[in-house]
């Protein structure tokens, strides 16, 4: 296993630095083919992702405390589905098809709040929190109705510590199993208590994969953030790992240990407590941001007391929404000050990005370009793409569309 440890990972820094120096990238790094361009523009590809790739994978929705108490609520359209996920009178978290059985309204129509049951206006069915059929009006009128056989569609829903998941699919391998080894590399993070700061959404023109590109490589850094993220941290001196499952861990050497200002809660300042600084967190956050890509489509650079999930949702082959969850571990100091200073670089650099990325899909999707090549640097963005082939099944993707076959450097657990 690698990045787990300050030693390795600082050791992983001057090799990316002897690299530098040298001016060349690790001799077994293997060739990466280009990936077709037609991926992120294609309407038979954009299919092909909703019937095999949305169906498959685990899909983060929100945190356990947004569904404070029995019958709290949020509503979804995830691959196009509209879903329901609620907590119920047990305690436990559920999701469901947000659909009603007797004819299909749809169930739910708030955004989320805090339900006693599910009724539809339609015909009046109403559910209790567990999703069980509990009334129907008029129910002689039925012949031989069974209740007990019209609950709402189960989907599967699935915490790591309070993220929770949702995946259509009823064969998929528990949450954990896909992270694969995702969960050894947050052992030292309170995830069972991670509550919502803030939450805020844009959409962008273009593929959803172009902004999930965007989130997996620092190649852009030093040009699209010369003043913001750049002066903050040195991307080339970065730790890359590329993990089973499509995921990716990395984590930049920050330019300094920051103490205010722009950027400095996404690192340690001066003052903390000596027990935080004995924290393996403390101390890599100190030198440097961790970053993990989930796969298909969150994003999650991780920091100390606050920092965003990030998560990009297609809305058509060309648009995507990205969507953006604060979140707060533990109860961290409170620094008003320094968490508006958070936000407000957060936004700062990811408006860089947005207007590095206009124009994308117009550029990508008439012919201008027939396949993109990738660099060491953006190795994970082919992990990513590869991963998506397997997920959908090759048999499935026609050649033209396909991406290569690579015998990727993963860890190992
Ligand atoms: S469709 Fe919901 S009660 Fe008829
Ligand atoms: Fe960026």
């Amino acid at each position: 296993m690698t990045l787990e440890t300050p030693e390795r990972i600082q050791s992983m820094w001057e090799a990316a630095s002897t690299q530098m120096r040298e001016r060349r990238h690790p001799d077994d790094f293997p060739a990466l083919p280009d990936i077709p361009a037609a991926r992120y523009t294609s309407e038979a590809f954009y299919e092909l992702e909703k019937k095999h790739l949305w169906s498959r994978t685990w899909l983060f929705v929100g945190l356990a405390h947004e569904f404070e108490e029995q019958g709290s609520y949020r509503t979804y359209t995830l691959n196009e589905a509209p879903v329901v996920v609620m907590r119920g009178r047990d305690g436990e978290i559920r999701a469901f098809h947000n659909v009603c059985q007797h004819r299909g309204s749809l169930l739910m129509k708030d955004e989320g709040g805090v339900a006693r049951n599910m009724r539809c206006l339609y015909h009046c069915w109403t559910y209790d929190l567990d999703g069980k059929l509990i009334f129907v009006p008029d129910e002689h009128y039925f012949s031989g109705l069974n209740k007990e056989e019209r609950g709402l569609k189960p989907i599967r829903c699935e915490q790591f510590g309070s993220l929770l998941f949702v995946n259509f699919d009823e064969q998929a391998a528990p949450l954990v199993e896909y992270l694969t080894d995702i969960p050894a590399l947050w052992s030292d993070i309170p995830l069972d208590d991670l509550r919502l700061f803030d939450r805020f959404s844009f959409e962008v023109d273009c593929n959803w994969k172009c902004l999930q590109d965007n989130f997996a490589e620092n190649y852009h850094a030093k040009y699209v953030h010369e003043n913001t993220i750049d002066k903050v941290i040195d991307s080339k001196t970065s730790a890359l790992q590329m993990l089973r499952g499509g995921h990716n861990a990395i984590v930049i050497k920050s330019r300094g240990t920051l103490t205010s200002g722009m950027g400095a809660a996404f690192f340690k300042s001066e003052d903390d407590s000596a027990e935080d600084q004995a924290s393996k967190l403390a101390e890599i956050s100190r030198s440097g941001q961790r970053s993990y890509n989930i796969f298909p489509n969150g994003t999650f650079p991780i920091a100390e007391y606050l920092f965003p999930i990030v998560m990009v949702w297609p809305i058509d082959a060309g648009r995507c929404k990205v969507e953006v969850s604060f979140v707060k571990t533990g109860d961290g100091p409170a620094n008003e000050k320094l968490d508006a200073d958070t936000l407000t670089f957060f936004k700062s650099f990811i408006g860089e990005d947005l207007d590095a990325l206009a124009g994308m899909h117009k550029a990508l999707a008439h012919g201008g370009i027939d396949s993109i090549p990738l660099c060491w640097s953006e190795q994970f963005i082919y992990n990513h793409e590869q991963h998506i082939d397997v997920v959908m099944g090759r048999e499935n993707v026609p050649q033209e569309l396909a991406v290569v076959a690579v015998d990727l450097p993963y860890a190992h657990a």
